[in-house]
């Protein structure tokens, strides 16, 4: 006699299927009606318990879904499909991040469903537009914590409050063919944000929001993006680092064959200047597109967005051994390489090679301009080359 939104069929596949074991499907009948975390939360327990792991079917349909956390370890992979669309309540209730999954080892989360985080009523409050930081109202819509061993692939995740997918803490995560979608002027709503988390890999994705497209905070490590297409939004940023003393290194990150249209920036890196020490090494950005970009390649750092800082001199992020190759297109600002080190620990082994950056019309030319910076240019130089000034 239980109401049919709390129903959960339990389909044992394995007499049909022989391989297909602990399938939960989510009951198509609470589509649209009401709130089914607690049906999800179920499901979730039932393949998370079961040693053979087990599958969360979400059907195809509108279902509204409160901040949940699916928690963790799990005995054995745990696969969400998720075919429907999932609603986050308007209001994000006591500051919780929408949906968290938190030390999972061993996720596979898929389908052709959408993650709506129903962001534009939390987007006009002046804490998610004029502070940068995440707040009570501006949440997270899909938290990875501690979770590895994970797979993402086919979903959409669309207007999130703040992030839309935040990995921290994470190992061997892939995510592949994923869309991400919310407005240009929608408020610190980065499509992935990456920290703290080693083997990352990113491909064929298609992002564009009000900022960063990807953004790779501190402790990133061993992260390979790839064929990304990027825009609107504030194109794929190493940092903001500096922020705090704990930071820890960013090194190893790939970013290639992807292309990057109508947004603020292509390839940048930016740090605060503080009193915070650390360290970017071994980046590449490599056979990439730009259309009409405000500042392909950015390193910026004295970076100070808006009136939610102060400038606090010189940065101590140390950045070494970054190579931009092959990165081409129309930039709409004249100065389409922009690098601008630190005097206190100034930028080392910087490759520029193959660079054709033209002016938006396509004719005319571009600068570079470069600040306490150590490095080559080699092949194409469009624009030339900056004097070195380290
Ligand atoms: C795991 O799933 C199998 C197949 O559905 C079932 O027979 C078994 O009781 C489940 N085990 C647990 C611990 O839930
Ligand atoms: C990740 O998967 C590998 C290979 O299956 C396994 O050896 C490793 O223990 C897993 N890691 C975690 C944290 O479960
Ligand atoms: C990484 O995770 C995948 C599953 O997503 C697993 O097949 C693979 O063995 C893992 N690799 C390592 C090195 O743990
Ligand atoms: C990054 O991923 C791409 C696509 O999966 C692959 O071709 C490439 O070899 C990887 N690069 C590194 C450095 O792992
Ligand atoms: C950054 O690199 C320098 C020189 O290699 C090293 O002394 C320092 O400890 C590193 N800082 C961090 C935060 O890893
Ligand atoms: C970068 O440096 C140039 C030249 O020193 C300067 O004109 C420009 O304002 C700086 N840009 C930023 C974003 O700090
Ligand atoms: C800058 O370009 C000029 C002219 O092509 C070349 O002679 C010079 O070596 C280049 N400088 C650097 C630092 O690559």
């Amino acid at each position: 006699m239980f109401p049919l939104i709390l129903s959960i069929f339990l389909t044992c596949m394995a007499s049909c299927l022989g391989h297909l074991k602990n399938v939960y499907n989510i009951d198509s009948s609470s589509n649209g009606v009401s709130d089914m975390t607690q049906t999800l939360l179920n499901a979730w327990s039932s393949a998370c318990g079961n040693d053979s792991g087990g599958t969360v079917n979400v059907p195809s349909g509108t279902f509204k879904l409160n901040t949940v956390t699916f928690q963790g370890p799990c005995k054995g992979i745990v696969s969400f499909k998720v075919n429907g669309i999932l609603q986050a309540p308007t209001d994000s209730k006591g500051g919780a991040d929408w949906i968290k999954f938190s030390n999972v080892y061993g996720l596979q989360i898929s389908g052709s469903g959408t993650f709506d985080g129903q962001g534009s009523t939390a987007w006009k409050h002046t804490k998610c537009n004029k502070g940068s930081s995440q707040s009570a109202i501006c949440t997270t819509s899909l938290k990875f914590n501690d979770v590895k061993n994970a797979t993402i692939q086919g979903i959409t995740s669309l207007n999130s409050k703040f992030f839309h997918l935040a990995i921290t803490r994470c190992e061997n995560f892939s995510i592949n063919e994923i869309t991400i979608t919310a407005p240009e002027d929608s408020p610190n709503t980065d499509g992935i944000h990456i920290s703290n988390s080693n083997k990352v890999q990113v491909s064929n994705v298609k992002i564009g929001t009000g900022d960063d497209c990807i953004s790779l905070g501190p402790g990133s490590t061993n992260i390979n993006i790839s064929s990304v297409k990027c825009g609107p939004g504030h194109g794929i940023s190493i940092g903001s680092l500096g922020t705090s003393s704990d930071e820890l290194p960013v090194q190893g990150v790939t970013v290639s064959d992807s292309s990057f249209t109508g947004t603020q920036n292509g390839a940048r890196i930016k740090t605060f200047g503080s009193s915070v020490s650390n360290n970017v090494s071994d980046v590449i950005f490599q056979n990439i597109d730009v259309n009409d970009v405000k500042n392909p390649i950015i390193i910026d750092q004295q970076y100070c967005p808006g009136s939610s800082c102060e400038e606090k001199g010189d940065s101590l992020v140390r950045i070494s051994n970054v190579k931009f190759i092959n990165i081409k297109g129309t930039s709409t600002s004249d100065v389409s390489v922009q690098l601008n080190c630190s005097a206190s620990v100034p930028c080392q082994e910087i490759e520029l090679q193959d660079l054709k950056l033209t002016c938006k019309d396509g004719q005319a030319t571009t600068k570079a301009t470069c600040s306490n910076f150590k490095g080559t240019f080699e092949g194409d130089q469009d624009p030339p080359n900056c004097s070195n000034t380290a």
